[in-house]
């Protein structure tokens, strides 16, 4: 009986034991830890988090960081997510390695649209090898010849419009747009002879790419079904494309002949099925991106006269200097309409929100200057359409005033490199800014010389439910051919 009350007694001193130190090492850990975490934003257990970002990461910033500061972390249901907010704290976001912040994961929902074997399909040393044959048909020479081709577009489109009339500029631009990346990057093929087919089936795969994609991107739902099926289409389309420039010997200057003539460091051509890929996923990293842009700045300057002004007269001197003469050199020389356009995309990127997968813990200094430490397994988050707004970076932050980039003011550059986010930064900036810019550039050059525009409509609102944001209503302007161009 005393044997058994023993070994009763010495069992529950174990387990007793046992429990304390289990306590110690857990506060022990805990205490660790969450001394240099960053700030919760304070919700419901599970859903809570959740809840609030669903009504819109911008929303959610907006009522978070007055509170929390410009580190903290959202629980989205099982997944912590730690925003940092402004050039004082995205240095390590914009520069990190891919093994330390990497994007394959969080942009694995692209994978199903861009198709196999590319991008975020593939190791990280291949996507490098794929994003320098983005680089290498984005050089200047090769723009220079993508240029004409913009000119050339713009001149047609714009043709077909009347003496006067009243257009929905978003419409519009987003139709011209679409011509011009056809011309530009899939080749004359696409342009001219598959122009209608092409588009309907990058509309599919467009209408294929929903919030509800980005974390089961291969839900069975129709979308999807659809977006499976344009894909598969596409394929066929530029393989026989592919085949046939091959065969013929014939060599265009666009981003098509550039990718089909890339090749790997051990020395093996690009696939047919790579080509289609990496062309896919140039229109979609350019297309919405680049006309969301220019009908903000068409909207921008149509209601702040002080700067149409400006940009009319940037066009007298620049007709003086160079007559009718327009190419990339030429556009290079417009300031003005540069600072335009970047003003646009600073009040309105239509990437709102950046991420990366975080693999090893950091230490960030807050604007407050406490250090937190941001652990491994967390989403890593900033925001070019927050940090684009702060006020002590950007005076005046809502209000459309391009010459805050003017030499002498340029505040996109007195915080460091990581003030004006709206192209990112960094070791994955984007790598179309240049193309983009010439772009919007060349249209509204020409809409600029060639007609007077009125816009008729109310300022548009933000489109916040796209993936790409961007202009909400239709953006109506009257407009009348002018009699004598600008000079
Ligand atoms: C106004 C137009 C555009 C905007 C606002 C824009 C914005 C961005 C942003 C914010 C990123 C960084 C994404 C991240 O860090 O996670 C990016 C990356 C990229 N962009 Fe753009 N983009 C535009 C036009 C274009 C065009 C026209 C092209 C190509 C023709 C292009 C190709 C790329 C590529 C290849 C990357 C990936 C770079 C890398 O990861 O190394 N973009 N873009």
């Amino acid at each position: 009986m005393d044997f058994i009350q023993n070994m009763y007694v010495q069992a529950g001193l174990l387990i007793l034991a046992t429990m304390i130190l289990a306590k110690i090492v857990s506060t022990l850990l805990c205490s660790g830890s969450s001394k240099n975490l960053p700030p919760m934003v304070s919700a419901w257990p599970i859903i809570g988090g959740l809840m609030k970002f669903l009504k819109g990461p911008i929303v959610m910033l907006r009522e978070e960081y007055p509170k929390l500061g410009n580190v903290f972390t959202i629980k989205l249901l099982i997944k912590n997510v730690t925003f940092l907010i402004g050039p004082e704290v995205s240095q390590h976001f914009f520069k990190a390695t891919e093994s330390d912040l990497s994007q394959q994961e969080v942009y694995q929902f692209n994978v199903p649209t861009f198709g196999p074997g590319v991008v975020f399909d593939v190791d990280y040393s291949v996507r490098q090898e794929q994003f320098r044959f983005f680089t290498e048909s984005l050089r200047v020479s090769k723009l220079k010849s993508y240029v004409d081709q913009m000119i050339l577009e713009a001149e047609g489109y714009f043709a077909k419009w009347g003496e006067e009339g009243v257009v929905d500029l978003k419409y519009e631009l987003e139709h011209l747009i679409i011509l011009t990346a056809s011309r530009c990057l899939l080749g004359r093929e696409v342009r001219d002879q598959l122009f209608e087919d092409v588009s309907s089936l990058f509309h599919d795969l467009d209408s294929g790419m929903l919030p509800i994609s980005v974390v089961f991107p291969y839900l069975p739902i129709p979308a999807h079904h659809r977006r499976d099926k344009a894909r598969k289409k596409l394929a066929e389309i530029f393989t026989k494309i592919i085949q046939g420039r091959k065969q013929s010997g014939n060599v265009e200057s666009d981003m098509l002949q550039s990718f089909i003539d890339s090749k790997y460091k051990d020395g093996r051509p690009t696939t047919e099925s790579e080509v289609t890929g990496l062309l896919i996923a140039a229109l979609f990293a350019g297309q919405h991106t680049s006309s969301i842009t220019s009908t903000w700045t068409g909207a921008y300057l149509l209601s702040h006269k002080k700067y149409l002004s400006s940009v009319l007269e940037e066009q007298k001197d620049v007709k003086k200097r160079h007559g009718d003469k327009l190419d990339h050199d030429v556009l290079a020389e417009m300031d003005v309409l540069y600072r335009c356009i970047k003003e646009a995309l600073r009040l309105h990127p239509p990437l709102i929100v950046l991420l990366r997968s975080n693999h090893r813990d950091f230490t960030v200094t807050a604007k407050d200057g406490k250090d937190y430490v941001i652990p491994k397994g967390h989403v890593v988050a900033t925001s070019p359409a927050f940090s684009n707004r702060l006020p002590h970076i950007f005076k005046n932050p809502d209000t459309y005033d391009p010459d805050r980039f003017a030499p002498g003011r340029e505040e996109d550059k007195v915080a460091g490199a990581f003030s004006y986010i709206s192209f990112g930064g960094g070791r994955h900036g984007c790598l179309g800014e240049p193309f983009a810019y010439l772009q919007i550039k060349a249209i509204w050059t020409h809409l600029l010389r060639n007609f007077e525009l009125e816009l008729i409509s109310p300022f548009p609102e933000i489109d916040w439910n796209a993936m790409v944001v961007g202009v909400k209503d239709k953006v109506m302007v009257r407009y009348r051919r002018r009699p004598l161009s600008v000079d």
